[in-house]
């Protein structure tokens, strides 16, 4: 039987201890903020940011946020980013990305105060990692650790192979999975869309992470039935429903489900894991920031 990874259920797990974590805060007068930042029409980009203010109202993290619109000049990007580095009610600053084309989306992460950057984008913070001394994990990678670690899948040791080498997964789960520590010491490849023969990779990994981007790129004769599969992808297709759409993995879920011997769905799967870890950075932010010892999940 394949083990069908619930994200939702462990999202929840972890979403109730970052309330706890959120009391303690508070005992000690502090009240957690997270900032978002919206500056696109884009209704994913809207639909995420919604979900992000959601999540931090049911952990009672307060959440500002801040609409600009797309065609509004790069400096009130800047300008809003400054006056939030500046406010101590925030903690943590997101700014939902993709960016409009006229502004450039390296010089918004740096401009964002590297002890609130809860994406974990900014140089310092990447540097951090690599370093393996983390101070904001990256949330859809620390979330995948996590997921792995609920199901108690071994990494250390393993053959993991990741698809995709984007800045936001593929890169910083990488850094994370070869590091001399719990949930690392995987042996770690990282293919791409110039991989030449990429079931040749797949096929022998114990962990595939599926973090390409493209809809249903991975099958089931790719993978082998020891490997356990977790599906980054989140892909609107077109279906006959009231929305008109609905989400698909990088996994071609029908074709690998009967084959692995465990894999994550698509919803259900990654995604709540994601906005999860952004609660945690948030609190683990705040806690540093006012100097409270919290329990961390
Ligand atoms: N757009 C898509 N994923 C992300 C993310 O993890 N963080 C931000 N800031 N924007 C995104």
């Amino acid at each position: 039987m394949t083990t069908v990874i619930d994200g939702n259920s462990v999202a929840s797990d972890i979403r109730s201890e970052i309330t706890d974590c959120v009391e303690t805060l508070e005992d000690s007068g502090v009240n957690p903020g997270l900032a978002t930042v919206l500056m696109s029409d884009d209704p994913a980009s809207e639909t995420y940011v919604s979900m992000k203010q959601q999540d931090c109202e049911e952990v009672g993290i307060e959440s500002h946020h801040v609409e600009i619109d797309p065609d509004a000049p790069a400096a009130e990007l800047f300008d809003t980013i400054d006056d939030l580095n500046d406010d101590p009610a925030v903690d943590g600053i997101l700014v939902q990305l993709p960016v409009p084309d006229h502004v450039d989306k390296r010089e918004v992460i740096r401009a964002i105060d590297p002890a609130k950057d809860v994406d974990g984008f900014h140089p310092e913070n990447v540097g951090r990692l690599v370093a393996g001394d983390a101070r904001f994990k990256p949330c859809t990678p620390h979330g995948v650790q996590k997921l792995l670690e609920a199901y108690d899948i071994e990494t250390e040791g393993a053959d993991a192979v990741i698809v995709g080498r984007s800045d936001i997964v593929g890169k910083p789960l990488a850094n994370l999975l070869i590091q001399k520590a719990p949930l690392g010491n995987a042996t770690t490849t990282v293919c791409h869309s110039r991989t030449d023969d990429l079931a040749a990779y797949t096929e022998t990994a114990d962990i595939v992470i599926a973090a390409a981007g493209v809809t249903e790129f991975i099958g089931g004769s790719m993978l082998s039935e020891d490997a356990t599969v977790i599906d980054v992808g989140i892909n609107r297709v077109d279906a006959d429903n009231e929305k008109g759409y609905q989400l698909v993995g990088d996994v071609d879920y029908e074709s690998a489900e009967p084959v692995v011997d465990a894999i994550t769905p698509v919803p259900g799967g990654v995604g709540p894991m994601t906005r999860a870890m952004l609660l945690y950075n948030t609190v683990k932010g705040a806690s540093e920031a006012h100097g409270v010892d919290i329990e961390l999940p």
